[in-house]
């Protein structure tokens, strides 16, 4: 795959880019990360992503060593030396940097900090069109560190897997109590009637930037939107579905399957307010843009 990274500002190819192996974001997934997205070569929303990563730092103690302008510097110096035609996917990660090969933070000296830039994978059109299908996966999403996005994602990497093997484009995750919370890299989102639901914190799901813009949107829509608990169960009921994300932006979901079959969402096809919504929002990219 083609990339350039960025290790601690020693920019280089992917082949190229080390880091040494008693980092305990490699020993032990001890590192805090945001993925975000350029639109028109630009990083996106880059200030937004910046202090979601303040709060995933603070939330398991790591000083994060760059500022959020040295941050948005180095980003865009990656962004411009990869120089890639189509749009770019960026990933930053910020691992606590070598230590003892025990657990112990406390042994690590300095934090390293990671920026991977590669050309985004943009979601075909058809994708928009028909919508996808989604399973529930077996791993649950559970209330410890559920608002930080932190290296420590096993669960992640085996509802991918079953996502795969079910030949499903993403993976809902439930809560242990059943609640649905969201998607393996996604939130999720049911619609009835005019009104959009989608899981609360207290459902351990991420406060997603794209799930901000949402809300937004839909307020100045006249969508109402509801946070909540909900139960799988609910998703009999709904009209719609549609999941968010930084890179697939917003994408309609038809089918659900799960252990106990498969349920077609409304009519099966993707509808009317996932429409205006997605319309809405590639409409307020021109906007959006415009933000640091
Ligand atoms: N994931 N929920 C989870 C668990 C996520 O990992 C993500 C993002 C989201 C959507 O958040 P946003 O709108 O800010 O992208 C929700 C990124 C894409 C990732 O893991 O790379």
């Amino acid at each position: 795959m083609p990339g350039v990274i960025s290790v601690n500002g020693n920019i280089t190819s992917a082949e190229e880019a080390r880091i040494p192996v008693l980092d305990h974001g490699f020993l032990f997934g001890d590192s805090v990360y945001e993925t975000l997205r350029t639109h028109r070569h630009k990083p996106f929303l880059f200030t937004r992503h910046f202090i979601r990563m303040e709060r995933s730092a603070r939330a398991i103690e790591l000083n994060l060593p760059w500022s959020r302008e040295k941050t948005f510097q180095e980003v865009c110096r990656v962004v411009d030396a990869a120089g890639f035609s189509s749009e770019s996917r960026i990933r930053i990660t910020v691992t606590r940097g070598v230590g003892e090969v025990g657990p112990d933070p406390g042994t690590c000296k300095s934090p390293n900090v990671i920026i991977i830039v590669t050309p985004l994978a943009e979601l075909a059109h058809s994708i928009y069109e028909n919508g996808v299908d989604v399973v529930i996966s077996s791993f649950h999403r559970t209330s410890h560190l559920a608002d930080a996005k932190t290296g420590n994602l096993i669960r992640t990497v085996l509802a991918q897997r079953e996502a795969r093997i079910a030949g499903a484009f993403e993976a809902i995750l439930l809560t242990p109590e059943g609640w649905i919370s969201d998607g393996i890299t996604s939130n999720v989102y049911l619609v009835k009637g005019r009104k959009i639901f989608t899981p609360s914190r207290e459902a351990c799901s991420l406060e997603g930037i794209t799930r901000g813009t949402v809300l937004e949107l839909a307020g100045r829509m006249g969508l109402e939107f509801v946070e909540g608990l909900l139960p799988r169960s609910e998703i009999e009921n709904a009209d719609e579905m549609f999941l968010t994300s930084t890179t697939r932006e917003i994408v309609p979901i038809v089918r659900v399957n799960d252990t106990a079959g498969c349920r077609i969402v409304g009519n099966g096809k993707p509808g009317p307010v996932t429409r205006a919504l997605r319309e809405s929002y590639v409409r307020e990219l021109d906007l959006l843009i415009q933000e640091d």
